[in-house]
């Protein structure tokens, strides 16, 4: 398999980060490594990201009872980009300035579950943003740190480089229904202005379970 140059910097500087004896933790160890935290059912979140260099600000509500995940992306200086996914699998993107931007997608895959961390590996304790945090990995997909003592997340990268810093956490905080609505004009002339773009729909369609879920809100934040 060949690997992007990109993937392998990150592999190698993941493989700097860590020793090699929490590279390879044995049997017994296992038994005894802290599971990632399940998420809230329901949080309000603001996140800064980076995505190679270009910076954002990411408001996220998630909302799995309701089968609902928004993504509301500042892009530095730049756009405004709402990223309403629902999981029944359609995902619409779109601005609510006077562009009147709208793309609607349809996914194989529905939102991220609440236990999507569930199965990943336990890489033992590092500071990260000045806070303590058990940190876990999904090979190939994300590294994942939550704060020691409160539980929450702190951090995350993709392994295509993308990083978010978890700015706020809020359980229990709901956006009211109201804002779900896509505006009128991703539904006119739906057939003829849905997205027909194949690097995206095979992302989507060739990663299934949390990988799939996960890119599906990822996409959005790499869409000008
Ligand atoms: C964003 O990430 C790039 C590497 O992709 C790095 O060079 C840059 O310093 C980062 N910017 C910030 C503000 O962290
Ligand atoms: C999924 O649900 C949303 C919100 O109810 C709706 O607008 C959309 O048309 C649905 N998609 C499919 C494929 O049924």
């Amino acid at each position: 398999m060949v690997l992007p140059c990109k993937l392998v910097a990150i592999v190698a500087f993941l493989a700097l980060l860590f020793d090699s004896s929490s590279c390879l933790p044995s049997i017994a160890s296992k038994l005894t490594d802290p599971a990632p935290t399940t998420w809230p059912l329901q949080f309000h979140s603001i996140l800064f990201m980076n995505n190679s260099g270009k910076l954002q600000k990411v408001e996220l509500w998630y909302d799995w009872p309701n089968g609902r995940n928004f993504n509301i992306i500042q892009n530095q200086l730049g756009k405004l980009l709402y990223d309403l996914e629902w999981t029944n699998g359609t995902s619409f993107y779109y601005t609510l300035d006077s562009n009147r931007e709208c793309r609607v997608m349809h996914f194989p895959v529905g939102i991220l579950g609440p236990n999507w961390l569930q199965g990943a590996n336990y890489l033992g304790q590092r500071y990260m943003d000045g806070f303590l945090c058990n940190v876990w990995e999904k090979v190939d997909f994300i590294w994942y740190c939550e704060d020691v003592v409160s539980k929450r997340p702190v951090y995350w990268a993709f392994f295509n480089g993308m990083t978010a810093h978890v700015m706020t956490f809020e359980v229990g905080k709901v956006l009211e229904d109201p804002n779900w609505q896509a505006p009128v004009y991703c539904f006119k002339e739906a057939d003829d202005e849905e997205e027909q773009n194949p690097s995206l729909e095979s992302v989507a369609s060739s990663t299934t379970g949390s990988h799939g879920r996960f890119l599906r809100g990822a996409m959005a934040l790499s869409l000008d």
